[in-house]
């Protein structure tokens, strides 16, 4: 019914040698993708080109930028704009991962307007959620993660929603080794689709899927991905070795 989705976030990292590679490798291991599932290679934006022709022949791959600016086009200099990654034939773009937000301060108005450009130009946004451990410690999460959807997504129409993926990627999991608990990961999956069905109705929030990032790997996914409410994975350390990235896209089975 909604997809199931299996993104590898390789962030600031490899030389285009090596991203090809890694590519060559994942496809090598012929997997077979069921009917619904997609394999999501999101590289830096030099080797998009190159990801997309490697992986034009293999049908459920596709290829995501990790970023993209907020305006249309014009002086914005060492800015990508949304049509230049539609013009080259890019999927989905990556919208306010952590590190985006915390790096380079982007809040959620901003994010909203990066939304905004890449559905306008026929991508797919991947819009990242998630709460510092401090928020997490709090118990305060639900509202943290509320207002993160609720500034960037909820001036949108049903028919846009339909576009966007969603990562829930709680910070104090990313690349530090702690997962959350197949419980927590899915306590806050059905909480981030009851959101969505009570903005944008039942129908819209069954079909969003929701995807969860932070230390996945193999020996973790099977459980994450069993969750009712956990669609698949945003990875990123384990999506920079072949075998890794393969035995967790195998895990959506
Ligand atoms: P990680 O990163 O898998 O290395 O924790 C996930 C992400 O940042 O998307």
């Amino acid at each position: 019914m909604r997809k199931k989705i299996v993104a590898g976030n390789w962030k600031m990292n490899l030389t285009l040698a090596q991203g090809e590679q890694l590519i060559n490798d994942i496809l090598q291991a012929g997997l077979k993708l069921e009917e619904g599932q997609e394999v999501v290679v999101a590289t830096p934006f030099p080797y998009l080109l190159k990801a997309k022709s490697l992986l034009k022949n293999y049908p459920g791959f596709y290829v995501a930028a990790q970023n993209c600016y907020s305006e249309k086009s014009g002086a914005y200099t060492g800015e990508v704009s949304a049509e230049m990654l539609q013009s080259i034939g890019v999927d989905y773009v990556i919208l306010g991962h952590s590190e985006r937000r915390e790096y380079f301060q982007e809040s959620n108005a901003m994010l909203a307007k990066k939304i905004d450009q890449v559905l306008a130009n026929g991508l797919k946004p991947i819009f990242c959620c998630g709460e510092p451990l401090a928020i997490r410690q709090a118990e305060t999460q639900n509202d943290y993660v509320a207002k993160q959807l609720e500034e960037s997504l909820y001036h949108l129409t049903v028919e846009q929603l339909k576009n966007v993926v969603i990562a829930y990627e709680p910070i104090w999991a990313i690349g530090t080794g702690l997962t959350a608990s197949s419980a927590q990961a899915q306590d806050m999956h059905a909480f981030i689709r009851s959101q969505i069905a009570n903005k944008f109705g039942r129908e819209a929030a069954l079909h969003t899927s929701i995807l969860y990032g932070g230390s996945a790997k193999p020996g973790n996914a099977g459980e994450l991905f069993g969750c009712a409410d956990v669609d698949g994975g945003l990875i990123g350390g384990a999506s920079l070795v072949a075998a890794d990235f393969v035995a967790i896209i195998q895990k959506l089975s």
